[in-house]
């Protein structure tokens, strides 16, 4: 997934086209590049690693130009260096791309034989060169790029430049997001509005199979078999001012603290707290009738859906798989009409599940989703949004997203169960009660910060952890591993904590730090029985509980962190701080780059 910017102004682009890469940084960080046209030659300037690279570069050799283009890459083919970093670009045309391009290498075996000559080992490469090659067959730019576009096979959101043609860019979408902005005798396109934010507030999104010829003066928008078609032009809502990381060291340090704030400001979007009463958006179909679901996500997004299948069937009584998207596509599940398929994305442009999310639609489901940006192509494909609040999570590891996702899944389980008559009124008042006590003991288990910062000491040591639970905090061990390996760089896995005994636990001695997630309630003492196994053969266990369930362990942990006592219907929620503040620290000390971890991206758009 990378991010992709193009500007044709009245003045020289380069300073904006680095703000809007600033702002698609989240997207991929493996090198970036821009392109203008500098006395209608294409010029380019890129640089490997970070934007801070390009922006030095640029300070060394400064880049003029009225119209151009920008990219910051996350590397699907080739390594992650200078020669592979796009734009990619002959002496007539320059290309940035994000997506896959899956018949890269026929195209490149084609044009080889036709002489060109590749410089890099890209996808893309081969997108610039056919389009060079059509207009020196003596095609018109619009029939070189359809011509081209029509011989693409896979995913790309394209913006090209053209030698020579000072008052014009093209762009295209299929399979990735691509936004239209309209300015005051500018004009702007961009992977998504937030990239745009600081240039207009006007903003179009293409739609699949899209291109457009781009003046300054209009954008003219064909379909995929060339028909001119209009798409609605909307008033964007977000912000055009960066966010800044206050007084905290690391964007994803201040988004964990952020959690008391947006998870009560996301459970204030659906539950009226005087009446205790849960309110979702309206429902283009009748909950009570919901008679299966299909949660499908990926990532730490596919944990948050992971705890609602363990809600749904225990509070609801519904039926309910969990799917990460890249497999549930693949695997030709049978899908009963009528049935809903809950999407959970907090960037809502992740390619598997947008994917996922399409092949649904194709079979007749509802489609529901919970999205943290409201603008986003999830949002935009479904029948329904369950919007999260949790403000721009810039962090690249999940943290409050996460809890706001659990928040706004647990308001849709509770909203079921009364609508199919399961939950009677007075349990389902008790839970939305649960859910109103949240933010306050987060506030609480934040305080734990340095005890745990101590703990990750000793953490950040380790070669390998083990994640441990029950029930659902079994894929908050999931999410604990997940944040620990993303961020720290350290191998670490979450398991059922009933599953060690079948395997895992003879990977148990003194170097494997065990993090056992044991909340009150029906499981705990299962979950006591497989701590103390571990403990039995050397382990070296972190108890995360209540004050009584630490007290049943005494001394025999190697390590415990004290919980506020919570119902255990959202102790999920709150046994993901520890787990972050633990990841956040071991990271810390690790030196990692916690807020952009190497190899990955915010929002993963490839599939
Ligand atoms: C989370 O810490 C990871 N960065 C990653 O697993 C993420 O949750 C996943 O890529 C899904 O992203 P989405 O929520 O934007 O769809």
């Amino acid at each position: 997934m990378c991010g992709i910017i193009g500007i044709l102004s009245k003045g020289d682009v380069a300073p904006r086209l680095l703000l809007g890469l600033r702002r698609l940084e989240y997207r991929g960080y493996d090198s970036a590049g821009i392109a203008t046209l500098v006395n209608g030659r294409i010029e380019r300037r890129r640089a490997e690693g970070k934007l801070v690279n390009l922006q030095n570069e640029l300070k060394d050799n400064p880049l003029i130009g009225e119209v151009g283009i920008g990219h910051t890459r996350w590397a699907t083919h080739g390594a992650p260096n200078e020669r592979n970093a796009h734009p990619h670009a002959t002496h007539k045309v320059a290309v940035v791309h994000n997506g896959i391009i899956e018949n890269f290498q026929q195209l490149r075996d084609e044009l080889n034989s036709s002489g060109y000559i590749f410089e890099s080992d890209t996808d893309t490469e081969a997108i610039s060169a056919l389009i060079t090659r059509e207009l020196e067959n003596g095609a018109s730019i619009n029939v070189a790029v359809k011509t081209s576009l029509d011989r693409l096979e896979g995913a790309f959101a394209l913006a090209v430049i053209f030698a020579g043609e000072h008052n014009l860019i093209v762009g295209a979408r299929r399979g990735s997001p691509l936004a239209l902005g309209y300015g005051d005798g500018e004009m702007y396109l961009g992977s998504d509005a937030h990239a745009l934010a600081p240039l207009t507030k006007r903003i179009c999104y293409l739609e699949e199979g899209d291109w457009t010829i781009v003046t300054s003066e209009r954008a003219d928008i064909y379909d995929k078999n060339g028909t001119p078609v209009q798409r609605d032009e909307m008033e964007t809502a977000l912000s055009g001012a960066t966010i800044g990381k206050g007084n905290f060291e690391h964007f994803m340090q201040k988004e964990i603290f952020e959690q008391p704030a947006v998870v009560g400001d996301t459970l204030q979007s659906y539950l009226n707290a005087h009446t205790l009463e849960i309110t979702l958006p309206s429902l283009p179909f009748d909950l009570s009738e919901v008679s299966r679901v299909n949660l499908v996500a990926c990532g730490t997004a596919c944990y948050a859906g992971w705890v609602a299948k363990y809600w749904l069937e225990r509070i609801a009584r519904i039926p309910a798989e969990i799917d990460v998207a890249s497999e549930f596509r693949y695997r030709d599940a049978p899908l009963p009409k009528g049935g809903i398929a809950l999407f959970v994305s907090q960037s809502g442009e992740t390619a598997d599940t947008l994917a996922a999310l399409r092949h649904c639609r194709e079979n007749d489901q509802h489609i529901v989703s919970v999205v943290n940006v409201g603008e986003s192509s999830i949002a935009r494909e479904s029948d329904v949004v369950l919007p999260t609040l949790a403000g721009p999570e810039i962090g690249v590891a999940s943290t409050k997203a996460f809890t706001t996702q659990l928040t706004s899944l647990a308001c849709f389980v509770i909203a079921v169960g009364k609508a199919n008559g399961t939950l009677e009124h007075v349990k389902a008042a008790s839970l939305a009660k649960s859910l109103t006590e949240v933010p306050s003991r987060m506030a609480e288990v934040l305080n734990h910060d340095q005890d745990i910062r101590e703990l990750a000491i000793n953490i950040s040591k380790s070669r390998d952890v083990l994640y441990l639970g029950r029930g659902t905090a079994y894929p908050i061990a999931l999410e604990g591993a997940l944040k620990l390996k993303e961020i720290s760089y350290i191998h670490a896995e979450g398991y059922a904590a009933g599953e060690m005994k079948h395997g895992p636990i003879a990977l148990i001695d003194d170097g494997v730090p065990v993090i056992a997630l044991a909340p009150p309630g029906e499981l705990f003492e299962k979950t006591l029985s497989n701590v103390q196994e571990v403990i039995a053969r050397g382990g070296k266990v972190v108890f995360i509980s209540d004050h009584e369930g630490v007290k049943r362990l005494e001394k025999k942990s190697w390590a415990s962190i004290t919980m506020p006592k919570i119902d255990d219907f959202v102790a999920p929620l709150l046994y993901s701080i520890p787990i972050q503040l633990l990841a956040y620290h071991t990271a810390v000390i690790r030196g990692t780059d916690v807020d952009q971890p190497r190899n990955l991206a915010k929002s993963v758009t490839v599939e």
